[in-house]
């Protein structure tokens, strides 16, 4: 196969696919759960156990921001530059020896100690916000509980000032902003690069025990980072800790408004919060897919991928593969489902898992313990316009106090 043929395909952007995504994979992956797209200009790999093998595969490569900066149309590709320079030093869009020495800088900050201490902070915040809230028997659950929850806890994590935290109000994050190839975020990133540079500076005298402060002092001790590598790894732990974890927190509830007799489980069980966190993330993940860029020839599953080609991992299809979960459609909190794809797989696998994990069991624990009876109000929710983010616009229910 080469990249100039065309399989005829489904398209996720017909009218007809619209809030089906999974029954929209399950087609596809029923026709061939490896094939080229030729409207994403990649191939698309749909099964858990491909997914999950590709991920580690060394000839795939997660540099890929020159590439999806050249596919940009030419008119915006100059306007978004400065955000490409950005992505490019993140450890997301590197290789080895690159992606090891930028890992370091971030993960002695996300120990399971530190996870431990901020552990009650989440439930005091969890709580804090339900108290707004619970008295009045409605709320939209992404606008009052799950974006300032994750952003109360970014903010914690990275040492954003109180005064600055306002600039991570519904923050979409980089990505969506790169592909929908807007430049609204661009004076939003201007305000927190001077955030960066004011706390970086307070911080070159010691000032701090957060993450930010150990990225500084890491940058001065070693000299292995410039301010710029910095400063791209600060804004992904921004960027990659707090939408994913406000959505899949709205995904969450949203499944349980369709499955109230899972909600009343938790109730019942709520011994069953941390293993119910790994099937929410299984069931209706806010991150669909990853890429990746082929750096050799690969066969899989009988087709030839080249060197240079894309390759989508759709993590969202491999989650509710019928060949690794029974039933895969169905929300079964007592599932085990720790080898979901959510957090990704290999070497970039999610640096904030423990944290998300924790995130999302006290979220979803403190939000059925505290009300029951949910009712969606105004209608079926509306979703932002990405097949790659599912993330809900709003979330607003009404429900009785317990
Ligand atoms: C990487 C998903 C929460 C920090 C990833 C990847 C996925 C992912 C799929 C791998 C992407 C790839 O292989 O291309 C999620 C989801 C989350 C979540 C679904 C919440 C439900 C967090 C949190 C943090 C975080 C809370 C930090 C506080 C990171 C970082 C990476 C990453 C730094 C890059 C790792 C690397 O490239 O080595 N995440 N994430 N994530 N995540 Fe998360």
């Amino acid at each position: 196969m080469t990249i100039t043929e065309t399989e005829s395909l489904l398209d996720l952007f017909e009218p007809e696919w619209s809030g089906r995504t999974y029954e929209f994979y399950s087609a596809l992956r029923g026709r061939n759960p490896v094939h080229w797209d030729d409207l994403m200009r990649s191939w698309v790999v749909l099964s858990h156990a491909d997914i999950a093998a590709l991920s580690k595969d060394d000839r795939l490569s997660g540099a890929r921001i020159g590439e999806f900066h050249a596919a940009l149309p030419p008119e915006s590709r100059a306007d978004m530059a400065p955000l490409a320079a950005i992505l490019q030093d993140m450890m997301l869009f590197r290789e080895p020896p690159e992606h090891t020495r930028l890992r370091r800088l971030i993960r002695p900050g996300l120990t399971p100690r530190f996870i431990r201490t901020v552990r009650s902070m989440i439930e005091e915040l969890a709580d804090e916000l339900l108290d707004r809230v619970v008295p009045t028997g409605r709320m939209d659950v992404i606008h009052d509980f799950s974006e300032p929850l994750t952003r109360g806890v970014i903010a914690l994590l990275a040492g954003v000032p109180a005064h600055a935290a306002h600039l991570l109000k519904d923050w979409r994050g980089l990505l969506p902003e790169f592909f929908s190839q807007s430049s609204a975020e661009m004076s939003r990133l201007t305000a927190l690069r001077e955030v960066f540079d004011a706390g970086a500076e307070q911080r070159r005298s010691g000032a701090g025990d957060d993450l930010f402060t150990q990225m500084i002092s890491a940058q001065l001790r070693d000299g292995e980072y410039t301010e710029d590598e910095v400063f791209a790894n600060f804004l992904l732990l921004i960027d990659a800790g707090q939408a994913t974890t406000t959505h899949l927190v709205g995904n969450a509830a949203l499944a349980l408004l369709d499955h109230p007799e899972q909600a009343d489980l938790l109730r019942q069980r709520p011994e069953l919060a941390g293993n119910a966190a790994y099937e929410f993330l299984r069931y209706d993940s806010s991150v669909q897919f990853t890429t990746r860029v082929a750096t050799a020839d690969i066969e899989v599953a009988g087709r030839h991928i080249r060197g240079g080609d894309t390759v989508t991992l759709v993590l969202g299809a491999g989650n509710h593969d019928p060949a690794r979960y029974t039933d895969p459609d169905r929300l079964d909190l007592t599932r085990k489902a720790t080898d979901h794809l959510s957090f990704g797989h290999g070497i970039h696998f999610c640096l904030g898992a423990a944290l998300a994990l924790t995130e999302i069991e006290i979220a979803m624990h403190r939000l059925v313990q505290r009300t029951r009876n949910w009712r969606l109000e105004g209608g079926e929710p509306s979703w932002l316009d990405s097949v790659n983010f599912r993330f809900l616009n709003a979330l607003p229910i009404r429900f009785d106090e317990r």
